[in-house]
């Protein structure tokens, strides 16, 4: 099974929904709520450090080297870090920061954010029980999984525009077709380096499992990024993806992204969504 399917609530969905997890008694207008470090146990720190532990051991030759360089600017492996030490360090390093939230938010306060280069992380840890699987992001998945990028200058210029397109995106009802790119790329990008391929998607990034299996399987279809292809494309949110997108450096997802989407939405509209675990005309295959 693989990690949560978080994106397609953040963006598509109205959340939060009853049966959300979070806390959302306390939340300010924009979501944000205080962290309250001091109210992590002793048990949720060390939960943190083991599932860094788990992570960092698997990711040598398979994560990107500006996810492992933000990681280790990141500095989270031994509990579960203060968000404001991280907000200032980001800050120096790409202007970001990160708000603490409750859980889920609507689509629109979360690319209000990213707008505004403020990535939202979530408060609350998952259960000892939940060591390998979670249905909603947690701290863990959003810190360890997002943050490490954000110190990377044109991945952070990326997750901006990702925000200000959102916006468009609710304007002009197309957040599914926009929703697929986050999808295909934020959590579950590939990239091509000299090295072989490399994970960059957060998805794969915060999973025991994917991580091996996005490079390594046989099974899936591993395609050049193509950007009306990948919004047209359909996804798994409850296992391991049947097709993963491949860029070749983050100024290209940038500069790929950057046209205007709004004759896009309006022609691949009226085109059927393709799916998942299929290739498609025109698949440049990795
Ligand atoms: N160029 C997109 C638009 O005009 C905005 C966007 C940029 C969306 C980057 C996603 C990522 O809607
Ligand atoms: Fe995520």
């Amino acid at each position: 099974m693989r990690y949560a399917p978080e994106s397609v609530d953040q963006v598509v969905s109205n959340a939060p929904q009853p049966g959300l997890r979070g806390d959302y008694r306390n939340i300010r207008p924009d979501y944000g709520v205080e962290q309250d470090w001091a109210a992590y146990s002793a048990q949720e720190h060390a939960l943190f450090a083991k599932l860094c532990r788990r992570q960092l051991a698997l990711l040598p030759g398979y994560a990107c080297d500006a996810y492992l360089r933000g990681l280790a600017l990141l500095d989270a492996r031994d509990a579960i870090p203060r968000f404001d030490a991280v907000s200032s360090r980001l800050k120096a390093a790409s202007n970001w920061e990160i708000v603490a939230v409750p859980g889920l938010i609507p689509d629109r306060v979360f690319f209000e954010h990213l707008a505004q280069r403020r990535f939202p992380v979530t408060v609350w840890l998952r259960r000892p029980d939940e060591f390998d699987y979670i249905v909603e992001p947690d701290v863990f998945h959003d810190l360890f999984g997002h943050v490490p990028l954000l110190f990377d200058p044109a991945y952070a210029d990326y997750m901006q525009a990702y925000g200000q397109g959102g916006l468009k995106a609710a304007r002009l009802d197309a957040l599914t077709f926009l929703a697929r790119l986050y999808w295909y790329t934020v959590e579950f990008g590939l990239i091509r380096t000299p090295q072989g391929l490399r994970i960059y998607g957060a998805g794969i990034l915060s999973s025991g499992g994917e991580v091996v299996h996005s490079i390594e399987s046989p099974a899936p279809r591993r395609v050049a990024f193509a950007l009306e292809r990948v919004m047209r494309t359909d996804y798994h949110i409850d296992r391991y993806q049947g097709t993963y997108f491949v860029i070749d450096s983050f100024e290209q997802l940038v500069r790929d992204t950057a046209p205007d989407f709004t004759p896009i939405y309006a022609r691949i509209g009226a085109l059927p969504a393709l799916a998942a675990d299929t290739f498609a005309p025109g698949d440049t295959l990795l």
